[in-house]
C-alpha cells in the first residue's frame, strides 16, 4: 500500500515536471518579434565600411598583448569575421563560386563591414586533392579544371586582395558538414578506430597536411593565424585539456618553424565550448606572443547543465558560464579569445533571439574578437537552405536583419 503510494507520488512528480519542460520549450519556441530598431535598420543602406578597420592599415605582423591582438605599433586589431564554408564539406570548395566571382563575394564581405575571413578546410580535401567541377566555379571560369588545393588558395588571395584578413580553419577530418556523431571526425586524429574510418589519421599526419596548407600562404601577410582544429571533443566529454594542449603546441610549432609571426589559435574542447584548463595549463609555443583562443557559442549549447540552454538563460545565468568557460581569460587580461563561431536564423524563435541578445550585449560589454557563422546562403549538402545566412542567393545582397543591426553596431563602435 504504501508502495503504491509512493509510486503514484513519484508519477505525479515526474509528470509535473514534463509539463514544466514542456511548456518552458513551447514559450520559447515562438517566432521572435522583430523589434522596432531591427526593423527601421532593415530599411536603411548599409553604412561604409570603416576605412581604418583594414588589415591593409596595420603595421604587420601582429602578435598578442594580453587580451588583445596588437600590431607593431601596439593598435589593437579586432577580429570582426565572418565563416565561408564549403572547402571542408562535400563539394572541397567554398559556397557561390557558381553564382559570383570570388572577387565580387570578397568586395562584398569587405562592404558588409567584416575585416577577417575564417575559412574552413578538411583534411580530406588535403588528401584527396580532387579537380573541382566546373559547375561549382561556373562564375570563375579561369579556376575550371582546377583543384580543390589551388581554389582554396585562390580564395584566399582574393579575399585579401580585397583587404581582408584570413585565418585558415581546420574543420574536420572527412570532407562534411561539420559536427556529428562519427567518432572519426571528433578530434584531429583518428588511427586509433582502425578501418572504422575511412580518412584515417595520425597526428603527425594531421600536422603533415597543415604544412601542406599553410605552406601555400608564406608570402601572404594578410593570412594571419591558424585555427588549428574545429570542435574538439571526446565521447561524452572526455577529451582531456592537456591532451588537446600537447597537440596544439606540437602543430602550432610545426607551422611557426615555417612562419613565425603567425597567429595559433587554439579552441577549448567540448566543441569549443571549454577554455576553463587554460588557467592552469596554457599553450605555450617557441615563439612568445602568438596564442589566440577561440570558443564557440550557440544557442544550443550549455544543454545537460542544471541551468540549461543558453536559449532559455537570463542574462546573468550566461555570463557567469561565458566566463567560466573562456572570458575569464579576456577579462583577466590573460589572452585574446576570438568567439569562432555563433550565429542564428534570419527567424529566429524567441528562445534563438533571447541568446542572441545575450551574447551580443556580452560581445559588446567586454569588446571581444568575434567571427560570425556564416555567410552562405546554402548548403553544400542539397544545396539547402542556410537560414544562418547573411547575404541572398545572389551572394550580392547583404540580408539586413536584427544580426546585421547588432554586428554593424559592434564594428563601427
Ligand atoms: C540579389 O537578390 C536580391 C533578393 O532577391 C535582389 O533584391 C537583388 O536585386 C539581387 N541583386 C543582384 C545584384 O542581382
Amino acid at each position: 500500500m504504501m508502495f503504491l503510494l509512493v509510486c503514484g507520488l513519484l508519477l505525479l512528480v515526474l509528470g509535473a515536471l514534463l509539463l514544466y519542460l514542456w511548456r518552458a520549450e513551447a514559450k520559447i519556441g515562438v517566432p521572435w518579434v522583430p523589434d522596432s530598431k531591427s526593423i527601421l535598420f532593415s530599411q536603411e543602406p548599409l553604412p561604409p565600411p570603416i576605412p581604418e578597420n583594414s588589415i591593409t592599415s596595420y603595421a604587420l605582423p601582429l602578435r598578442t598583448q594580453g587580451r588583445n591582438i596588437i600590431d607593431q605599433k601596439g593598435r589593437r586589431f579586432k577580429l570582426h569575421s565572418v565563416n565561408w564554408y564549403g572547402g571542408s564539406d562535400e563539394l572541397f570548395v567554398v559556397g557561390g563560386l557558381d553564382v559570383r566571382h570570388r572577387n565580387d563575394i570578397a568586395a562584398t564581405i569587405r562592404r558588409m563591414g567584416f575585416n577577417s575571413v575564417r575559412l574552413p578546410y578538411a583534411d580530406e580535401l588535403v588528401v584527396a586533392n580532387p579537380v573541382i567541377p566546373e559547375s561549382l566555379v561556373a562564375a570563375n571560369p579561369d579556376l575550371a579544371g582546377r583543384r580543390a588545393l589551388d581554389v582554396f588558395e585562390a580564395v584566399t588571395a582574393a579575399l585579401t586582395d580585397a583587404g581582408l584578413a584570413v585565418i585558415i580553419n581546420n574543420h574536420i577530418t572527412h570532407a562534411t558538414w561539420c559536427c556529428g556523431a562519427d567518432p572519426c571526425d571528433a578530434a584531429w586524429y583518428n588511427g586509433h578506430l582502425g578501418p572504422l574510418c575511412r580518412i584515417r589519421q595520425t597526428e603527425a599526419d594531421w600536422i603533415r597536411h597543415w604544412e601542406e596548407v599553410m605552406v601555400r600562404f608564406v608570402d601572404n601577410p594578410f593570412v594571419i593565424g591558424a585555427d588549428l582544429r574545429n570542435e574538439v571533443r571526446g565521447f561524452w566529454g572526455t577529451m582531456p585539456w592537456s591532451k588537446w594542449a600537447a597537440a596544439a603546441e606540437k602543430a602550432g610549432n610545426r607551422l611557426l618553424r615555417i612562419r613565425s609571426d603567425w597567429l595559433i589559435i587554439v579552441g577549448g574542447t567540448e566543441s569549443n565550448n571549454d577554455l576553463s584548463g587554460v588557467a592552469e595549463r596554457p599553450v605555450v609555443l617557441d615563439v612568445p606572443h602568438r596564442v589566440v583562443y577561440t570558443a564557440h557559442v550557440y544557442a544550443w549549447s550549455g544543454w545537460g547543465s542544471s541551468e540549461g540552454r543558453f536559449s532559455h538563460r537570463e542574462y546573468a545565468s550566461f555570463v557567469r558560464t561565458m566566463r567560466r568557460n573562456w572570458a575569464y581569460l579576456v577579462e583577466g587580461d590573460v589572452a585574446p579569445v576570438w568567439v569562432g563561431e555563433f550565429g542564428a536564423s534570419n527567424r529566429p524563435s524567441v528562445g534563438g533571439a533571447n541568446y542572441w541578445q545575450n551574447l551580443l550585449r556580452y560581445l559588446k560589454a567586454i569588446d571581444a574578437d568575434f567571427g560570425y557563422w556564416a555567410i552562405n546562403p546554402r548548403k553544400p549538402k542539397d544545396d539547402e537552405k542556410e537560414t544562418y545566412s547573411l547575404v541572398e542567393d545572389n551572394w550580392s545582397t547583404p540580408i539586413l536583419d536584427y544580426r546585421m543591426k547588432d554586428m554593424t553596431e559592434i564594428m563601427r563602435a
